[in-house]
């Protein structure tokens, strides 16, 4: 019998309850929250769907690994193993571990980077964006041009678009210190990067004498896209693959609160001896000690624990099925979203399904607000409150206006995924009466985070 239900690969363990609220509830949880969502209290949220960073459920044998943590400041136990994993996977020679994937962005970039440099990407992160802005230098986003429409089917969606990276780097390679490439690519949609692109920016990068580093956050789920993608893959593992992938390139910043499997931890790796110990003195100047980087010992068997999990078949099977199911139902009611569905999270076109309010009426915050009033589910806008304001105070609209459902590893079942699409559709069939917003108040940088809003009449 070949059964067609795919089953979550764990039974469970240990259970958090979650509170449910009124919509009245939640319509004043909101307005005290000055309607952003990221100021709301976590406990007034039913389904989170925020972010997968940070927000997944640890194994058994990670809690396990844990008690075993080795807490000696310097040589601790757990950092070789944290090591040695890391190594196993990635084939680099020096591992610092970072409290977090900025941290990690923060160390390389600001010792690697002077004014007017560049730093091209499929698409850089938000805060790897502004970590290089913040040495006054410039992130590129080079993704192709199918990435850039949502409803475009196309099997990697991440990749590079290599002829403009050519040419930037014959017009501007001066300025050009290392090249990066995001997997997946999370601000275009969680779209996968091919080997073969990936294989290709290795080649231009090579003829300038650029590093190429990735930001390897969710490495894991690009191996199994490139794996059930990819010509001439499907045979392999996805830790070969991954293992591939990281052959390409010369260095990572890594979060390991998305495929490491941990709630706090992340790590820099490279081959070149110079830059890593610039970044391990600064490491030590705010980090901590180059064998724990801001990271307990129990954080670091964490990490090394997860990232040998998060390789297995199964689990890949079922978290990118998981998500595509998640989006099979949203598509199936109408709701214009990302194609094909990311590997973290489903994608929104927020402003394909609001065309009666102008990006700079923020649609995206627009969904986001109705979602949690009528379900008491948070997501996040990715548009143009993140993207779309620049470094000379100036405003545009961000590439796309979406709402990000990001799905946390291991935490919700089949069954709190069909209500958050009852929910999303609940949203869908009222968005004509859904209004944008104002900004009230915002920080330069990063304002999605703490911006206030007011609804417009
Ligand atoms: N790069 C990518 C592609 C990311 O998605 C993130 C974080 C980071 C870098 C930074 O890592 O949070 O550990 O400092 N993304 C989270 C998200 C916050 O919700 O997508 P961090």
């Amino acid at each position: 019998m070949n059964f067609h239900t795919i089953i979550e690969p764990f039974r469970i363990k240990s259970v958090e309850a979650v509170k449910f609220t009124t919509r009245d509830e939640r319509e004043r949880a909101l307005k005290v929250a000055r309607y952003n969502v990221f100021l709301l209290r976590g406990e007034d949220v039913l389904i989170d769907l925020l972010t997968d960073s940070g927000t997944g459920a640890m194994s058994a044998a990670q809690w396990g690994a844990m008690m075993q943590g080795d807490e000696t400041y310097a040589g601790s136990r757990s950092f070789y193993r944290f090591q040695s994993v890391i190594q196993d996977l990635t084939g680099f020679k020096h591992i610092i571990p970072t409290h977090q994937g900025r941290a990690a962005e923060r160390i390389l970039f600001h010792t690697v980077l002077k004014p007017w440099d560049i730093v091209p990407s499929n698409t850089h992160f938000d805060t790897t964006r502004a970590n290089i802005e913040v040495e006054d230098a410039e992130a590129v986003d080079l993704v192709i041009p199918e990435g850039k429409v949502p409803s475009l089917i196309h099997p990697f969606k991440g990749n590079v678009d290599v002829a403009r990276l050519e040419k930037l780097l014959k017009e501007k390679g001066d300025h050009v210190p290392l090249v990066m490439v995001t997997v997946t690519n999370n601000s275009g949609g969680g779209q996968p990067v091919s080997l073969t692109n990936l294989k290709a920016v290795r080649e231009v990068c090579h003829r300038y004498g650029k590093p190429l580093f990735l930001d390897a956050c969710r490495f894991a789920e690009n191996a199994w896209f490139i794996k059930t993608r990819e010509e001439g893959q499907s045979h392999r593992t996805p830790k070969e693959i991954a293992q591939e992938m990281f052959s390409l390139a010369d260095g990572c910043t890594m979060s390991a609160k998305k495929d490491g499997l941990a709630n706090i931890g992340g790590f820099l790796a490279m081959n070149d001896d110079t830059w890593a110990q610039n970044a391990r003195n600064l490491l030590i100047l705010t980090e901590g000690f180059t064998t724990y980087g801001g990271l307990a010992g129990y954080d670091l068997e964490a990490v090394a624990q997860g990232l040998v999990e998060v390789v297995e078949e199964s689990y890949l099977h079922y978290r990118i099925r998981s998500t595509a199911y998640f989006a099979e139902k949203l598509i199936s009611g109408g709701v214009p979203i990302i194609q094909p569905p990311g590997g973290h999270a489903v994608y929104i076109d927020a402003r394909a399904m609001l065309p009666h309010v102008p990006p700079l009426q923020y649609p995206g915050i627009a969904v986001v607000n109705q979602l949690y009033v009528e379900a008491g589910i948070r997501g996040v806008e990715i548009g143009t409150v993140m993207f779309g304001m620049h470094p000379d105070g100036t405003e545009t609209p961000g590439a796309m206006d979406l709402v990000r459902l990001a799905i946390p590893r291991r935490v919700y079942t089949q069954s709190h995924i069909d209500y958050a699409a009852e929910g999303v559709l609940e949203v869908f069939r009222s968005r004509e009466k859904l209004r944008g917003y104002r900004i009230t108040k915002a920080p330069k940088v990063l304002r999605h985070f703490t911006a206030e809003f007011e609804p417009l009449g």
